[in-house]
């Protein structure tokens, strides 16, 4: 019998955004990719012999698995995009920085989560805040629903240390000059003073001290009764914010107490 940490996908491509992060599409062995929601997530894991093939009696250690949110978009069948960070010390990713296009890993069968647009309001603005690589789920749920009716305006506020880091901005940038309801904010944290980096500079939280300098900065008004956020990355901006739009008056969204601030902790 096939051992249940066998691998059973293959990468099929792989984009180096630079060192350290990277894009990387990965096809079932099915040939289809499972169904899912727009911010839902996977798990990936890069199994060894030893737990592809277990010695007769030997109960295989556990794979060391990691959950990576979704990139793509549900309409795409053929392979799920992935946009990863490398963490040098890390446990899975030096693992998975080794594999090319054509290597074979494991992915969890199970899609998860609940960071989606699942049962809310069509008629308000979604403030979609990001560092790193918490930008994939608002990636496939902007493809999935940008020619429907399910939000009016989509703020995308990517914060990253260096322009660099900056995975996507090119088809990002092209979206918000076609799509007036999108905006797009990229920032940078640790550009050198006097580089080439236009854009604006500092932590994404800076944006949400006064709804007039978020308003400013995106032309969106900040107000809890017609904007929904969506946090995802790094936990300190999580809490961060979360922090400063209590303080507006926005609440944290769970089915049974709707609210209007929703999370995704990347760790
Ligand atoms: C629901 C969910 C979705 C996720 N989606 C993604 C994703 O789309 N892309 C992605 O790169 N990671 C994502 N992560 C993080 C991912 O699961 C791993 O934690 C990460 O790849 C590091 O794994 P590792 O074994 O190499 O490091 P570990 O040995 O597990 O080290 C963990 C440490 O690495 C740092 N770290 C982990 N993830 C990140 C990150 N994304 N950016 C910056 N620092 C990080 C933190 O300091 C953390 O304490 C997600 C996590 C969750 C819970
Ligand atoms: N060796 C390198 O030079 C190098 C470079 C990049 C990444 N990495 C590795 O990659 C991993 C992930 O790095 P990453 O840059 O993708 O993710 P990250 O460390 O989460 O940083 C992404 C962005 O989030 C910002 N941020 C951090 N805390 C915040 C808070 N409390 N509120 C608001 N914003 C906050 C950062 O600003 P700040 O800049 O102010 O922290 C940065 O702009 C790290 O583990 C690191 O080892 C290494």
């Amino acid at each position: 019998m096939m051992s249940r940490y066998a691998k059973n996908a293959t990468i099929v491509y792989r984009e180096d955004i630079n060192k350290e992060l990277s894009i990387i599409r990965i096809k079932p062995d099915e040939g289809e990719v499972a169904e899912f929601k727009p911010g839902q997530y996977a798990e990936l894991a890069v199994p060894t012999p030893e737990q592809e093939n277990p010695q007769e009696g030997v109960k295989p250690e556990k794979l060391l698995r990691r959950s990576y949110s979704i990139a793509s978009n549900p309409s795409v069948k053929d392979a799920l995009e992935f946009y990863v960070v490398l963490v040098p010390e890390g446990a899975l990713t030096p693992k998975l920085w080794d594999l090319k296009e054509g290597d074979r890993l494991w992915l969890g069968p199970k899609v998860k989560g609940k960071f989606t647009l699942d049962g809310l309001p069509e008629d308000k603005d979604f403030i979609m805040v990001a560092t790193g690589t918490g930008l994939a789920p608002f990636l496939s749920m902007y493809k999935e629903f940008r020619k429907s009716n399910k939000w009016n305006k989509y703020v995308l506020i990517h914060g990253v240390r260096i322009a660099d880091d900056l995975g996507y901005k090119k088809e990002l940038e092209q979206f918000a000059e076609e799509d007036p309801n999108f905006v797009y904010v990229p920032m940078c944290t640790r550009e050198p003073e006097g580089s080439a980096w236009q854009g604006p500079r500092g932590r994404v939280n800076i944006l949400f001290e006064t709804a007039e300098a978020f308003e400013n900065k995106t032309g969106v008004p900040l107000s809890s009764d017609s904007t929904h956020v969506f946090l995802c990355g790094n936990p300190a901006m999580i809490d961060t914010v979360q922090e400063s739009l209590e303080a507006k008056g926005f609440t944290q969204h769970s089915k049974k107490n709707p609210g209007n601030i929703h999370f995704e902790r990347y760790w």
